[in-house]
């Protein structure tokens, strides 16, 4: 898969989750490097840590922006942002240094659904924030 980077297709006009989503993608592109590069197993569980806990934070500021406006599909979007918190955890669990090609499935898993997430979930969210004027 081609190098995860940030476009402006990617903006959903929010500036602050635009900002949270740069960051996201940053950590995934330093996670698929470092993979990639076959650098040291201590450093890529460092880094699937640090994206594991941003993706929690991040998450979660998008869970209580769409629970105070009320979004009819925030347990939608809720259980979505869940089933990739479960992939990393499970990907920190089972990263084997040597067994690059397997890990480096689970970062593009990874990367993909971060891209598709934001160009389409995402998306949604913004499109009824923005039609009821609460962005
Ligand atoms: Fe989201």
């Amino acid at each position: 898969m081609a190098q995860i980077e940030w476009n402006p297709e990617l903006s959903v006009g929010i500036e602050p989750i635009d900002e949270q989503h740069l960051k996201l993608i940053e950590l995934l592109q330093g996670l698929e490097d470092a993979v990639r590069d076959g650098k040291d197993a201590a450093l890529i569980e460092d880094t699937i840590t640090n994206l594991f806990n941003y993706a929690r934070v991040h998450f979660t500021a998008e869970e209580e922006l769409l629970k105070k406006h009320k979004y009819p599909e925030e347990k939608l979007h809720q259980m979505e942002h869940n089933k990739f918190i479960t992939k990393a955890f499970e990907f920190r669990e089972s990263f084997d240094a040597r067994k690059p090609g397997l890990n480096i499935e689970v970062v593009n898993f990874l990367s993909s659904w971060i891209l598709s997430h934001i160009q389409i979930t995402d998306q949604r969210y913004t499109r009824y924030l923005k039609k009821h004027g609460q962005v």
